[in-house]
């Protein structure tokens, strides 16, 4: 069956790597293809390649997100919290909508750090990512709080979610020396402000794990800076990775080994990267 990334420009995706090279391992004859769609044949497409077509799922990817919404049958809870659908299911011959970027994140986050039930968590940004990973932490955690350059966006966001959350400025950052995870979520220091760090270092101490969803370049300036304080980190790749490991749950209902898709996704960016 065939597997598809709608998107709009869509030609720098691992996604398909990362698929593909899960379905070899697990002997399916499945392939994943990158599917650039024009806006006026988004339709058309979801019409004749996802729903009558010889497909076992896809994923969307921008600027679809919250557009290809209309075009599907039903939302699920994961789409309808986060208002953006990533992941389309095929179940008897309708189109389910899901969103694995809470999910995966949160995976991610748990797969390296460990027991989430006692952390102190801040936030940057209030966005949709911001928005996908703060629904699913705030009721597990023990605090959540959402930093944001517009502190109002900040305040919608925190009142918005389920559990202990309080919101603040982005530029009044000193609640990050209580913390124990910081996560980035906004786009200050990818490709090509790769010099670029949404705080300052003097923030960051040896007890925190810095976490920045950012994947281009593997490496942050805020992971640089926060390895310099002695800080645990983890990349935005690992966050890229988990939402396919759910994505690729739902289609196949088989766990995929992450490492594998890490692997290949890692290999393919550094090809893109080079
Ligand atoms: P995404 O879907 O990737 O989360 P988004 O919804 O556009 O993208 O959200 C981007 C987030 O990054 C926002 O929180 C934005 O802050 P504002 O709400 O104040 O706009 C934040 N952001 C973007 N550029 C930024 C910058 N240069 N400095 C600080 N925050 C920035």
């Amino acid at each position: 069956m065939n597997f598809y990334l709608l998107g709009y420009p869509v030609t720098h995706s691992v996604s398909p790597v990362m698929h593909n090279a899960a379905f070899m391992e697990l002997g399916l004859p499945h392939r994943y293809y990158m599917l650039e769609v024009k806006p006026e044949m988004l339709a058309e497409t979801i019409y004749e390649k996802i729903k009558t077509g010889s497909c076992g799922g896809a994923n969307v990817t921008i600027p679809y997100k919250i557009e290809v919404i209309k075009h599907l049958d039903i939302l699920m809870d994961s789409a309808r919290k986060a208002g953006a659908v990533n992941t389309i299911e095929i179940k008897d011959d309708q189109l389910l909508g899901h969103n694995t970027d809470g999910v995966g994140g949160v995976r991610a986050l748990r797969e390296k750090y460990g027991k989430l039930s006692d952390a102190k968590i801040v936030l940057l940004g209030a966005g949709g990512a911001a928005r996908a990973l703060a629904n699913e932490l705030a009721p597990m955690v023990q605090e959540l709080t959402v930093l944001n350059r517009s502190v109002e966006k900040a305040r919608i966001l925190s009142d918005s979610l389920r559990g202990n959350t309080s919101y603040g400025s982005l530029y009044e950052s000193s609640v990050i020396k209580s913390a124990d995870i910081l996560i980035n979520t906004t786009p200050v220091g990818i490709y090509p402000y790769i010099d670029e760090s949404p705080i300052e270092s003097s923030f960051l101490h040896p007890d925190l794990f810095v976490y920045d969803i950012v994947y281009n370049p593997l490496k942050t300036k805020l992971l640089k800076q926060a390895e310099s304080a002695g800080a645990r980190t983890l990349g935005g790749l690992w966050m890229l990775v988990y939402q396919g490991v759910e994505s690729f749950k739902i289609w196949t209902g088989i766990e995929p080994r992450a490492e594998t898709m890490y692997v290949a996704a890692l290999n393919a960016l550094q090809e893109i990267l080079r």
